[in-house]
């Protein structure tokens, strides 16, 4: 499969996008979902090569184990768990069975118990011990964190609750500032984490603690927990009626539609939260019903795997014209890389390609002024994927919109088409002439040929941004099928806590660096001298 895959794409390494691209190719190459649309017409993919990477997906049963993940499989065969965020936001489907037992009850009740205190916080009912909240903090890391801080600055125009902070880093820096600006009187903290244990989080609980424990007198009483573990919230001495709990059946980089979206529940309000689920769940509905030929989610992952599997290019760009995603490259280096950065497949061999890419990026336009040129004239091919919205929300601003749209087309226009020495002369001809005109032109080549998709949405509401999130889910999901490996497990992030722990008593200077590999312990040696 993958030489297979390999060798269609040697063939047509030289073949020019832009000549494959007539009015036909723009609606074979486009998918619609909802009122979303995806083009992925500036691609080399063609129909032939299509339908080989559709073929991948039938060898590889992706439709047997997505229905298996809905159905509440233990697909997540390493932690013996099945993998259903998807039912956090099955508004309006039937029961889903894990283990015998239907869990949407439960899910239901969980989300009407939010809703509740979302509003009790938004409406004053629930007070901090000097008045209506004003701040929430929601401290948390990685999917406790990413996912809701991601989502709240991308629904910033809807946001009419109280101002949230999201605290994550162990470094002070973090929490320190979003604490000044608070008032522990007026705030209410909310402690995310699934396992109730990292170390980064519940050292900053604990800090959050202190900090209000100066100025209020029942500190417990305006703190929530979102959280697995009942039993670790309750020793931390928050009250059960304030912990919003759920099962290890939801990864944490998949958590925000649950428990973990309450900080942006209490920003948007519980309307808003319900119509971004509603657009999660059009998602999931669309993945699950869409011919592959028309879906969305599948030939997201298809393209991807053309790009890294087949063509060798390793890294790529996730470049929103919406400015409100600035966050969403984070959140899907967390969602993508933990999920697919993998070295083994499900049954422990090594892969025999290469894990899920490089995922990286930056709104435009800002990105253009950085590394833009690097897309554009550097020697590594970078496929670049480009979201952007018909309508901002500030209306009387439209026109900046519009040029932020322009900016956006232009940017795929350009990686395709590219300038050649022809053209770069003539651009210069009127400066320069003889040896030099061929050097100057030189510089101004554009290779062009430079692959991207377009992700095309009418405005970023809470309902879109739902469609987008659960789009690059299952995305993950599909690549990790084909690639054969575990989407949901992170053995990956373990060996560097362990050593943290063992190392914090010798930056501490209670242990000595002996047992350290040379490098290591000359830096705890260094860092001691300067006052660590
Ligand atoms: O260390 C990685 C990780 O386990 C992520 O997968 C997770 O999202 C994050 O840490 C936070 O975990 P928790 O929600 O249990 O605090």
């Amino acid at each position: 499969m993958w030489t297979t895959l390999k060798a269609k794409a040697a063939e047509v390494a030289d073949r020019r996008i832009e000549a494959m691209l007539g009015a036909d190719r723009a609606a074979d190459f486009a998918v619609q979902a909802g009122d979303m649309r995806m083009d992925y017409a500036k691609t080399n993919i063609d129909v032939a090569t299509r339908d080989m990477l559709i073929g991948m997906l039938e060898t590889t049963g992706v439709a047997a184990k997505r229905d298996a993940m809905f159905a509440g499989t233990a697909i997540n065969e390493t932690e013996g768990r099945a993998v259903l965020h998807t039912a956090l936001r099955n508004l309006d489907g039937g029961p889903v069975m894990v283990g015998g037992a239907d869990v949407m009850p439960e899910v239901s009740g969980t989300l009407k118990r939010m809703d509740a205190f979302a509003q009790d916080v938004r409406s004053g009912k629930f007070q901090g011990q000097g008045g209506k909240i004003t701040d929430v903090v929601n401290i948390g890391i990685g999917g406790s964190d990413l996912g809701p801080a991601m989502a709240a600055l991308a629904l910033a125009p809807y946001h009419d609750g109280p101002r949230c902070h999201f605290v994550s880093n162990v470094d002070p820096a973090d929490i320190a500032k979003v604490l000044r600006s608070c008032d522990p009187a007026t705030t209410l903290v909310i402690v995310a984490s699934k396992t109730f244990t990292t170390i980064e989080t519940m050292t900053n609980a604990r800090t959050a603690k202190a900090w209000m424990g100066e100025k209020v007198s029942d500190v417990g009483a305006q703190f929530a927990a979102l959280s697995t573990s009942a039993e670790k919230t309750a020793d931390f001495g928050i009250s059960p009626d304030r912990v919003f709990g759920f099962e290890d059946w939801v990864g944490g980089r998949y958590s925000m539609w649950g428990p973990i979206g309450l900080s942006l529940m209490i920003a948007i309000g519980a309307d808003a939260f319900h119509a971004f689920l509603r657009g999660a769940q059009a998602m999931d509905v669309h993945f699950q019903a869409a011919d592959w030929h028309e879906n969305m989610p599948a030939l997201l992952a298809l393209v991807g795997i053309w790009h890294n599997q087949g063509c060798g290019y390793t890294t790529r760009a996730v470049l929103p014209y919406d400015n409100n995603l600035s966050r969403l490259p984070a959140y899907l280096q967390q969602l993508e890389m933990e999920s697919n950065g993998k070295g083994v497949s499900m049954d422990g061999a090594d892969l025999p390609v290469h894990s899920g890419p490089v995922v990286w990026g930056e709104p435009g336009t800002n990105g253009q002024h950085a590394f833009y040129q690097l897309i554009h004239q550097g020697t590594r091919v970078v496929p670049c994927e480009f979201l952007v919205a018909a309508r901002g929300h500030e209306d009387a601003l439209h026109h900046q919109h519009q040029l932020l749209v322009a900016n956006c087309l232009a940017q795929s226009e350009a990686l395709m088409k590219g300038r050649d020495l022809d053209e770069a002369r003539s651009k210069v001809a009127d400066k320069f002439e003889g040896a030099e005109l061929d050097r100057q032109a030189k510089h101004r080549v554009f290779p062009g040929n430079r692959p991207s998709i377009t992700l095309a949405y009418p405005q970023l509401t809470p309902f879109v941004l739902g469609q987008i999130v659960a789009l690059y889910e299952h995305r993950v999901f599909v690549e990790g099928v084909v690639l054969g490996l575990n989407s949901y497990d992170q053995w990956g992030v373990e060996l560097g806590k362990e050593l943290a722990t063992a190392l914090q008593p010798v930056v501490e200077g209670v242990k000595t660096a002996a047992d350290k590999d040379g490098s290591t312990a000359a830096l705890v040696d260094f860092l001691q001298k300067h006052g660590v």
